[in-house]
């Protein structure tokens, strides 16, 4: 007797979805797993080793012209006694020397102004780096430390500079041929940018190889000041020469967009506004600024990320197919549908600052945040996108700390099927989460099962953890630092790109700090929910509409049907 599987046609349909998903991911591991065993980095061991057996799914249009540096490379990170440096670019750097990707015989040197010995630079180097009491870590982590030294120096002045490069010639010097290269990693606050770029310029820029400098945001607080810090760096920095990060384009997830959205046919004809009624895209942390107060109020929640992270996500999402993959090419198709989207309305927002509960301190309790600030830590904003593809959508970015979870995801929603024969059936959603916990599914709606013929809604589950349990997968800074090295400008943000995300949001930032009149009051939200109270109207406001009560994820108990 057949099952009711496979008399379903639905299903039928859902599953070849479910099988596109899948193979569109496979196509694109086997992509980052061939990248450094064929033209790049040939001898660097693969990220991971369980996928590596065939070649099919590469995508010859994203190899490109790159010039990948294969040795006589130093990494100069500067700012290497701060935060970020210790949180982030050696743990990542790290990573990529344990498994074989940094440059052959690559060289790591640390500047900044803290004076410190070469042993306690290493204690800072490695500070946050996990697994140091495994034997084999340990070991590489010796190694490591051993190829990194530390120049200690101002960053106003050239003498300093001199020492650096002097430093570095002394590396150099031992290189078998003259080629000799240098990549800058500015670990650095912004108000230092242009004065470091400028100085490295004029006194360690290798006449003898190639030069890259990467950067990360804050690039300036509005358009004015963003033009202003690019067109000094500019000045002394090619295009070609610098690397922006934004670290969302580094997450795996977001990487895998492009496949997702470009390899699969079951996909394209419903990528636009005639299916589609509303996407959010939602960042969410569960923690307050605690101590870190202080920077994020002259920066506030939607640039620290709704203008940058949440943007570039709806920009890949949205944005027309490339002629290739390769970085120029998307990176034209991200500016123009950046540019089809008109300033953000005050009537489209929804501002929240949280408040004490729960035990924890509300935002204006850390020492570090200015008395009454109204600075938003929450921020919902709606934007449209004036194209044939998206005209009417509602594109709904929202943000905020000291929430209820840690969640990034994109939510895309699609219409009503046709009435008439259901009553209340949920609405089809895709569901891509970024993070914690990657994973793709669909909400779809299937005959309960049983006797009775009900609909009910389901979904289909491509949980990453589960369906590729032996994938290691690569942190942003790792993935981003590895693409610097190979010379690949996809996933870095582009001049232009950034210029027109400022357009987007400068009329509402600076209404929001009261450049254009009495600044609006965030609602109070308190420190462990979901948000201000009025989120849930905001985005029903929008089209939409919550599933069906009786869906439970991710086992349901037909049951309590
Ligand atoms: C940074 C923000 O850009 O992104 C932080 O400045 C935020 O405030 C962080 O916590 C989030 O990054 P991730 O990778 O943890 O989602």
């Amino acid at each position: 007797m057949p099952t009711p599987l496979n008399r379903s046609p639905l299903l039928s349909a859902s599953l070849a979805l479910l099988l596109a998903l899948a193979l569109s991911y496979y196509y694109y591991h086997h992509l980052i797993i061939a990248s450094p065993s064929t033209s790049t980095h040939p001898t660097s061991p693969p990220l991971n080793p369980v996928e590596t057996s065939t070649m099919s799914g590469t995508i010859p249009s994203m190899e490109g012209s790159h010039i990948a540096l294969k040795e006589n490379t130093i990494i100069v990170v500067l700012g290497a006694s701060g935060d970020l440096a210790q949180k982030k670019t050696f743990p990542a750097l790290f990573t990529l020397f344990k498994q074989g990707y940094l440059p052959k015989d690559v060289h790591i040197v640390g500047y900044a102004r803290t004076k410190m010995d070469l042993a306690e630079f290493h204690r800072r180097q490695t500070v946050y780096i996990k697994g140091k009491e495994d034997a084999e870590i340990k070991k590489k982590l010796d190694e490591f430390t051993a190829l990194s030294t530390y120049v200690a120096g101002a960053y106003d002045q050239d003498p300093p500079f001199q020492v650096l490069t002097k430093h570095l010639e002394e590396i150099e010097a031992k290189y078998k041929d003259n080629e000799a290269n240098r990549i800058f990693y500015m670990a650095l606050p912004p108000s230092v940018f242009t004065t470091v770029a400028t100085h490295l310029k004029t006194n360690s820029y290798s006449t003898k190889g190639h030069n890259r400098i990467i950067i990360e945001k804050p690039f300036g607080k509005d358009l004015d000041s963003c033009r202003e810090m690019m067109t000094a760096l500019k000045a002394v920095w090619t295009e070609d020469e610098t690397y922006r990060i934004d670290h969302y384009l580094g997450k795996e997830m977001v990487k895998n967009l492009l496949v997702l959205r470009f390899g699969n046919a079951a996909l394209t004809p419903s990528w636009d506004k005639n299916s589609i009624s509303n996407v959010q895209i939602t960042f969410k942390e569960p923690f307050g600024t605690e101590g870190r107060g202080g920077y994020f109020d002259e920066f506030g929640i939607i640039r620290d990320i709704l203008q940058n992270h949440l943007l570039q996500v709806l920009s890949i999402l949205t944005m027309e197919r490339p002629v290739s993959f390769s970085a120029e090419d998307i990176r034209d198709e991200k500016v123009k549908v950046l540019r089809a989207i008109p300033p953000v309305a005050r009537e489209d927002t929804l501002l929240g600052q949280y408040v004490g509960a729960n035990g924890k301190p509300g935002y204006l309790e850390d020492d570090t945040v200015p008395k009454g600030s109204v600075c938003p830590t929450f921020a919902a904003t709606t934007l449209w996108i004036h194209n044939p593809r998206w005209e009417g959508v509602p594109f709904i970015l929202r943000a905020g700390k000291a929430l209820n979870e840690a969640k990034v995801e994109i939510r895309i929603q699609y219409k009503d099927v046709t009435q008439g024969i259901f009553k209340d059936i949920s609405r089809n959603e895709l569901v891509i989460r970024i993070q914690p916990n990657e994973a793709i599914y669909i909400k779809l709606n299937l005959k309960t099962p049983g006797m009775a013929t009900r609909a009910m809604p389901t979904e289909m589950d491509l949980t990453y953890k589960r369906r590729f349990a032996d994938a290691l997968i690569p942190e942003a800074y790792e993935a981003l630092i590895l693409d610097a090295i190979h010379g690949d400008h996809s996933n870095f943000v582009r001049d232009d790109e950034l210029d027109v995300a400022w357009k987007i949001w400068t009329p509402l930032l600076h209404w929001i700090e009261g450049k254009q009149g009495t600044p609006p009051k965030p609602e109070p939200y308190p420190y462990g929910s979901r948000g201000p109270s009025r989120l849930d109207a905001y985005i029903a406001k929008y089209g939409y509409k919550r599933t069906d009560r009786s869906y439970s994820w991710p086992v349901t108990n037909v049951s309590s049907l």
